[in-house]
């Protein structure tokens, strides 16, 4: 087992090992003074987990109640959020009750941005269940849902109080979800650890899980505590994300977060010539991750338009220029379907 304090403004611990759903209600009770929690869960993971962690936190003495919704990128939305926000009220949480996110990505944004609105604030836990939450969305307090517009456009920085990651969990994770999360595993070698970078390429996808996503953990706690509300090298972590949310935007969300990274990232790398561009490309696809897409340069800059990361004309494309040197680049935005056009 590893645990790994993340300095933020509210420091909490990353816990990563195996069986520790069983103990969640110790964890809840050591970070929270919670009399009542709502577990937050989607269709998929809850038949699986929910009822190990029901019981835990029951066992802890706490009041449990849960709110479930269909799994997927579309119920991360407003409808979702107020519903879960009013399923709480009417329950009558209160500001020291806590919410639990047991779930991938969906589950922790959208719990997390309830959390940080209810009453202005309650404590909440991130109880990543994929490969992508394991190793970034769950830590760092990022939380929000998507808008009709585009994603994440509306949230809020709220760090949780614990995040129990237990990767046992991944045993019943689907292939295509586990790749989801080694494309941000990719992201994070090509950022910043060529050594990362070197060993997935030797032994692929029969990594060490406890390893690899301890050392994930530990390259966003370092940025989390530097840069916490996303002003400087924290949006070095949106590597091959403006394109992706693009992409993700024309497949009207059939296409998922991780997979339309994966293009996002080998489509810079080419637009960029990163002369790191082929060795990139090909591990994608060791990965049996695409590297680009066939939606044109014009529907994806379309989609960029209504992306909030571009501001006032300029939008701030993260360029690898090796493996593990990556640069923050302004790029007005009438230079960006030309740039995209570049990569595809
Ligand atoms: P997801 O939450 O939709 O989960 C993928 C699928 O796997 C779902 O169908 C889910 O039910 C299922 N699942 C989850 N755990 C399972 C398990 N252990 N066994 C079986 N099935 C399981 O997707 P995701 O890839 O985890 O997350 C993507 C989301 O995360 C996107 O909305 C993205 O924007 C967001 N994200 C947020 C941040 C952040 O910093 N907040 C960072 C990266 C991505
Ligand atoms: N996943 C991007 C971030 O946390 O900043």
């Amino acid at each position: 087992m590893k645990q790994i304090l993340v300095k933020a403004s509210r420091p909490y611990t990353v816990t990563i090992g195996q069986d520790l759903l069983s103990q969640l209600g110790d964890t809840v009770c050591a970070v929270t003074h919670a009399k009542k929690v709502c577990i937050v869960s989607d269709m998929q993971v809850w038949p699986l987990y929910g009822e190990t962690v029901r019981k835990s936190l029951e066992v802890s003495g706490l009041q449990v109640h849960s709110f479930i919704f269909p799994a997927g990128e579309s119920s991360k939305n407003a409808q979702n959020y107020l519903e879960l926000l009013n399923f709480i009220a009417e329950n009558q949480l209160s500001r020291q009750d806590c919410l639990v996110a047991l779930g991938g990505g969906v589950v922790g944004d959208l719990t997390g941005f309830a959390a940080a609105t209810y009453q202005r604030g309650i404590p909440y836990i991130q109880v990543p269940t994929t490969l992508l939450a394991m190793v970034d969305s769950s830590v760092g307090g990022k939380t929000g849902i998507d808008l009709p517009s585009g994603k994440n456009l509306c949230g809020a920085f709220w760090q949780p109080a614990a995040v129990v990651c237990d990767y046992t969990t991944l045993n019943t994770l689907p292939e295509a979800s586990f790749r989801d999360g080694c494309a941000e595993i990719i992201k994070y070698a090509i950022l910043f650890d060529p050594a990362l970078f070197a060993t997935l390429e030797q032994i692929g996808k029969e990594f060490d899980a406890e390893t690899v996503i301890t050392r994930c953990v530990e390259l966003k706690r370092d940025i989390v505590a530097q840069d916490e509300l996303d002003h400087g090298s924290r949006m070095l972590l949106n590597l091959g994300h403006t394109i992706g949310h693009s992409i993700e935007k024309c497949s009207q969300y059939s296409i998922s977060h991780g997979h339309a990274v994966a293009m996002g990232i080998g489509i810079v790398s080419e637009a960029s010539h990163c002369p790191d561009a082929s060795r990139i490309c090909q591990l994608l696809a060791q990965f049996q991750l695409p590297s680009t897409t066939d939606f044109s340069s014009a529907a994806l800059f379309s989609a960029a338009m209504s992306d909030k990361k571009q501001h006032a004309g300029t939008v701030q494309l993260i360029l690898p220029k090796a493996i593990g040197q990556c640069a923050i680049v302004p790029t007005p935005t009438e230079q960006l379907q030309a740039f995209i056009e570049e990569g595809l």
